[in-house]
């Protein structure tokens, strides 16, 4: 027996020949969680966010570059408010949270894509100090898209577009408008279900998609593992 066992901070990573670049995670089934439990829908969120930490955490320590999770999308807003408010107070704790001490959150940069508006005062206040904060950080770049689709991203770039008078545009134009988030090389959606839900449309055009029946809430380093294993053998050829 060894003489000293290793600590599980020390633990070997599973090792990958590659990783995607940029990782999009639609985090699915917070509600269908609770309810199998008896609990308010609030609940499976609060656990959902536990989840956002830890497979955030796992995927920064793996050297993934970029991970966008998608937090709250334009349409959430139709949800009931005590739902709504539950969601933004969780984004509240995290980035309290991170603010206590933004290097020992990790070397990570925190960024926020979505519309502002419609944001508290307080809440969007919290976003900005996150984003200068973590401005320089060179470690994994933490994407969090709330207040998001990708359709109303698509549409305000053009609108930008045309506010400079272009009259014919190209892709490159349309890229150079969005929210600076790089082409998104797979996403990954448990709950089940197996769509895109105007997450990443522009970014998502080459994505290899890998989906799981595990809810949000219950989707740990495995099956994180798991996707970046099936990521491994794709033969991505980008129509070629
Ligand atoms: C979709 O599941 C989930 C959401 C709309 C909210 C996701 C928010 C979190 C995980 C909390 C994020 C917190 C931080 C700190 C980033 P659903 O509620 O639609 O699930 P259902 O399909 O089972 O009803």
């Amino acid at each position: 027996m060894a003489l000293f066992s290793k600590k599980k901070t020390e633990e070997e990573k599973p090792q990958f020949s590659v990783l995607p670049n940029h990782l999009g995670i639609i985090m699915d089934g917070n509600g269908r969680w609770a309810k199998k439990r008896g609990l308010p829908r609030t609940a499976g969120h609060k656990e959902g966010a536990e989840t956002f930490r830890t497979i955030s955490k796992e995927c920064a320590e793996l050297g993934i570059k970029y991970v966008t999770f998608y937090a709250f999308s334009t349409e959430n807003w139709k949800r009931p408010k005590e739902e709504v408010d539950a969601i933004m107070r969780l984004f509240k704790e995290y980035l309290l949270e991170a603010k206590r001490d933004f290097v020992k959150a990790g070397n990570n940069k925190i960024v926020f894509i979505g519309e502002r508006k419609g944001i508290s005062d307080e809440l969007n206040a919290l976003m900005d100090e996150a984003e200068a904060e973590t401005a320089d950080h060179t470690g994994t770049t933490i994407y969090l898209a709330v207040n998001y689709g990708g359709r109303q991203e698509i549409v305000s770039a053009v609108n930008k577009l045309i506010s400079e008078g272009k009259t014919e545009i190209t892709e490159d134009d349309i890229s150079s408008k969005l929210y600076t988030v790089p082409e998104c090389d797979m996403i990954i959606r448990p709950s089940g279900e197996e769509r895109l839900s105007n997450f990443l449309l522009w970014q998502a055009a080459y994505s290899e998609f890998w989906y799981s029946d595990v809810l949000w809430p219950d989707f740990g380093k495995e099956e994180l593992y798991s996707a970046l294993r099936e990521f491994e053998k794709r033969n991505r050829r980008f129509g070629g």
